[in-house]
């Protein structure tokens, strides 16, 4: 059976309970899932209640994990918590970890090995900054960012496993102006030849995100090798997810 476009919601430290209840029942009524798979992460704090209240047609993931084991770590969870919960997927390595939170290629290394050990997938997030492109170093950065994790020792040993990998170009998150799918289409030329010979441990799937929305997603999804899209504030409003799930699907 032919892969399902992925549409993945990163709700960010966005919604409360009403909008996540009008989420669900806005989204459940669209008749987009024999074409999309669509993967839902909000804060976790409201994980547990909605994978309780939620169809089957939605598949639910987090936007960090730890990637510390044992227990002297306040107000931190691991992976195997959100499992127990419903969680299917997690989210690594987003620039505004890597900047804000200070999340290094070690401490992706570490999140990564977590999430697999605890049977999720993850999803692996690349991207240079605006300054790195205009130094022509989009290549490199992203050789660098993945290569960090499927060249540590802990890789070789994980077991089989999935993975999704979202180009997301920094300069393209939250943006006015979003990139065209044009100019990143080099990156995706890459990503591919680069994940097809060094990823054998499963199957990937390639999603691009920054500033996706309706009106921009098809051309997005257009693309050859994009399987998926990563969404992010217009996750969190309604008529925007929607116009994104009813544009994409049949790609
Ligand atoms: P954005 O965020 O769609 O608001 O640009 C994307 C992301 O951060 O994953």
């Amino acid at each position: 059976m032919a892969q399902k476009f992925l549409v993945i919601a990163n709700c960010k430290q966005g919604g409360r309970t009403a909008f996540f209840d009008q989420l669900l029942s806005e989204l459940a009524s669209c008749s987009v899932f024999d074409d999309i798979s669509l993967v839902v992460m909000p804060p976790v704090p409201y994980l547990g209640q909605l994978v309780s209240a939620s169809p089957q047609v939605f598949q639910w993931g987090v936007q960090m994990v730890s990637g510390r084991s044992g227990t002297a770590w306040t107000g931190s969870y691991d992976a195997s918590m959100v499992a127990e919960i419903g969680a299917q997927y997690v989210c690594i390595g987003h620039s505004e970890r890597r900047q804000h939170d200070r999340e290094d290629s070690l401490v992706t290394i570490s999140q990564y090995q977590q999430v697999v050990e605890a049977g999720l997938t993850p999803i692996f997030c690349v991207g240079e900054t605006a300054k790195q492109r205009a130094q022509g170093q989009s290549i490199t950065i992203l050789e660098s960012q993945l290569s960090a994790v499927f060249n540590s020792d802990c890789f070789a040993k994980l077991p089989k496993h999935d993975i999704i990998v979202a180009y997301e170009p920094v300069w393209a998150i939250g943006a006015d102006k979003p990139a065209d799918a044009q100019s990143v289409s080099t990156e995706f030329s890459w990503l591919t030849s680069y994940l097809t010979a060094q990823f054998s441990h499963g199957q990937y799937t390639l999603c691009y995100g920054g500033s996706v929305g309706p009106g921009n997603c098809q051309q997005f999804a257009k693309l050859p090798e994009v399987n998926g899209l990563l969404v992010g504030r217009a996750s969190l409003d309604i008529d925007a997810i929607k116009g994104v799930l009813l544009e994409c699907s049949g790609y």
